[in-house]
Order: structure tokens, then sequence, then C-alpha cells
């Protein structure tokens, strides 16, 4: 018989990143050790983005294929662990939809009370399906994401509850181990990273990533922070708060970041640059990456491998890099963009020569 000790070892039970990462983040003994499977995406070569750009490597970081479906959920477990141990028995968020799914989720398997306040009309269908599906109390508010978050945070300013956007800590801290697994997947950091930018927690939490694996001396040097907001929805590019930011990419129609310092400190300590995508370069994206590489993601994840298709005529020279780009969010999130597509739909009876005569 085979020595069970001399096969190969089965994949690692999914564990989480409190688990994996324990020794970076801000835990005591208290703090409650939860996971849904969150972290561990994966990290896939993209050879039709390397072919447009000459870049020696591109790879997309599958975020989408988290618990969720969206990178949300390695800062929300971080925060939800944290208000159970503070105490708290509701959480709080203002949401583009995303962040809103993500606390749902995790409030209903610790048995928290959740409330989210989202833009009303303005979030993805099944965002919104993830949050009523979780029990989620849902306040659609007659306003921006902007407006929401405002009142989210007087709101638990004034209540027991615990806030759960990236304005807490621990959603950095939870979202900043998605730099780790980039590092610890190559062997080092990236030459370039590129990602989407809405309300800006997710590239402050990639910048503290990658400056905490450099002070461990676990990277040579950390990546150029190359951050991509929707043209109607970018106050990071033009240095002004957008009152009424609009692009398709609902997910960052956001026109005043609440990371916004976070953000600018990304850009100019990693030499790195934020910028404008228009909502016709991102859909671009969002179909190349479905048709060349099979990756279904959401318009605002698609938004930073349109900026990336853009660096090279803005003067960004490519040719031998190694880039990660960060998918953000999976394309089931807002299937009303994919169906609003010319569809190559044929109705055929049940008929066999009828069906042959329909493969084109
Ligand atoms: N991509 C997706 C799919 C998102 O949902 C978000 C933000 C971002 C990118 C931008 O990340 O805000 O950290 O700069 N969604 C938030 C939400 C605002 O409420 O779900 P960021």
């Amino acid at each position: 018989m085979a020595d069970p000790d001399a096969l190969p070892s089965a994949p690692p039970a999914a564990s989480g990143i409190i688990a994996r990462y324990a020794a970076y983040l801000p835990l005591t003994p208290d703090t409650p050790r939860i996971t849904l499977g969150e972290g561990s995406t994966p990290l896939v070569r993209a050879e039709s983005l390397e072919r447009l750009t000459g870049a020696a490597s591109v790879h997309l970081k599958l975020e989408s294929c988290n618990p969720t479906g969206s990178f949300k959920d390695r800062g929300m477990v971080l925060a939800v662990a944290k208000a159970i141990e503070d105490g708290h028995q509701a959480v709080l968020c203002a949401s583009t939809g995303n962040t809103s799914a993500s606390a749902a989720a995790y409030a209903a398997r610790m048995g928290l009370k959740v409330y989210v306040l989202v833009p009303r009309g303005s979030i993805a269908q099944g965002k919104l399906a993830q949050a009523i599906a979780h029990g989620a109390r849902i306040l659609a508010v007659k306003g921006s994401f902007d407006d929401a978050l405002t009142l989210a945070r007087e709101i638990t300013d004034r209540h027991p509850i615990a806030l759960v956007n990236s304005v807490n800590p621990h959603r950095i801290q939870g979202q900043k181990t998605g730099a780790f697994e980039i590092v610890d997947a190559l062997g080092d950091a990236p030459d370039l990273h590129c990602m989407p930018v809405g309300n800006a927690g997710n590239i402050t939490a990639y910048w503290m990533g990658y400056r905490d694996y450099q002070a461990e001396e676990r990277l040579t040097r950390p990546p150029r922070m190359f951050g991509f907001q929707a043209a109607g929805a970018a106050p990071l590019v033009s240095g002004q708060i957008v009152e009424h930011p609009e692009t398709i990419a609902t997910a960052i129609r956001i026109g005043k970041p609440a990371s916004w310092a976070g953000a600018v400190a990304a850009r100019d300590q990693s030499g790195g640059d934020i910028q404008a995508v228009s909502d016709d370069q991102i859909l671009h994206a969002y179909r190349h990456l479905a048709r060349e590489e099979g990756v279904f993601c959401e318009p605002a994840s698609a938004a930073c491998v349109a900026g990336l298709l853009q660096l090279p005529q803005r003067g960004v020279d490519l040719s031998g890099a190694r880039i990660v780009c960060i998918i953000t969010g999976s394309g089931l999130k807002d299937p009303d963009i994919a169906l609003s597509a010319e569809a190559d739909i044929v109705d055929v009876p049940v008929d066999l020569a009828a069906v042959e005569a329909a493969l084109d």
C-alpha cells in the first residue's frame, strides 16, 4: 500500500486571511478567528495583454474569486472580527454595492445585525441581490455614495454600531494581504501594480502591504502604483471633488474619496500615477478580458486594464516590465452590462438537424 505521506498533499483547506497572515495583522487573543475562505485568490497570466503592451508579464489577480465575489472580503473579515471583539452587535456601511454584499455575508455568518446605505438606483443588481439574500436592512439613499458615507459616519457616531467602510482601519489592514499574496506568488514585487480607484481604500491598503513586506525585506523594491478612475468620477486626477460623479462603472462612481491622502501617498511615494479612463475604454477592456482571457469582471475592475492599455501611449515604457492588475469584482455582479450587449442568441426547435444547421 502506498505510504500516505509520500502522496502529493491535497491543497490546504481555505483558511482565510486572518489565519494566513496573522503575524501581520492587529490581532489579540480575543479577536475571533473567523473566515468564509477569503483570500488566496488566483494570479493568472494574461498573454494577450503582454502582446498588446510589450510587457514581460501581465498577471491578473482574480479578487472576483473571493467568497462574495469581490476584494472587499479581505478587509471585511477583519472589520467584522474586530467589531465582535469590541462588543458590537451591529455593523453598518455605505456602499456602491460590493462592500454591502460583503458586510451582509460576514454579519449573517456571525449573527450580527447589518445596515447598508446604498445610492438609490445606482447599484448593480447582483450586489443588491446579495444584500437581500443575506438579510441586510437596506436603506436606499436619494443621493450619491458620498452622501451615503457622510450619513453612515454620522449614524455610527451617534449609535453603538460599528462602521465597516474602509475609513475603518481594520478594513485597510485586511486588504493589504492582497499585496502579500502577490509577492508570495511571484517571489518579489511586480514592477507595476495597476488597480481601479474609487473611495481609494484599496490602493492605500496595497501600498501598506508592499511597504510592510519591504520592511521585512521580503521584496527588492515596491512597485510603481498606477490607479485608474473613470473619467466622469476622477477627483484624484483633477485634484477637485466631483459633485456629480458619472460612469457606467457604478462601483467607482465616487466624487470625494475617503482615503484621498492614502491614494496620493501611494502614487507619490511609489513613483506611480493616478489617471482617468473613459467609459468606452472601460467597456472595451471589459469585453477584451471576457473574450480573449476568459475573465468576466465587472466594469470597475476593467478600468485597470483599460488604464494599462493606455500607458504606452501616455509615455510609460512597459517593455520588460512585470505587471499585476487587480480584478476587483466578478462580472456576475452586474449582469445588465453584459446583457445590454448585442447577443447572438439563436432560437432553435428540438431538432438535431436544425441545431446542426445553426452551428455556424
Ligand atoms: N472595484 C470594485 C469592484 C469596487 O467595488 C470598488 C469599490 C473599487 C474597485 C474601488 O475600490 O473604493 O477601495 O478605491 N467599491 C466600494 C463599495 C466603494 O462600496 O463596494 P476603493
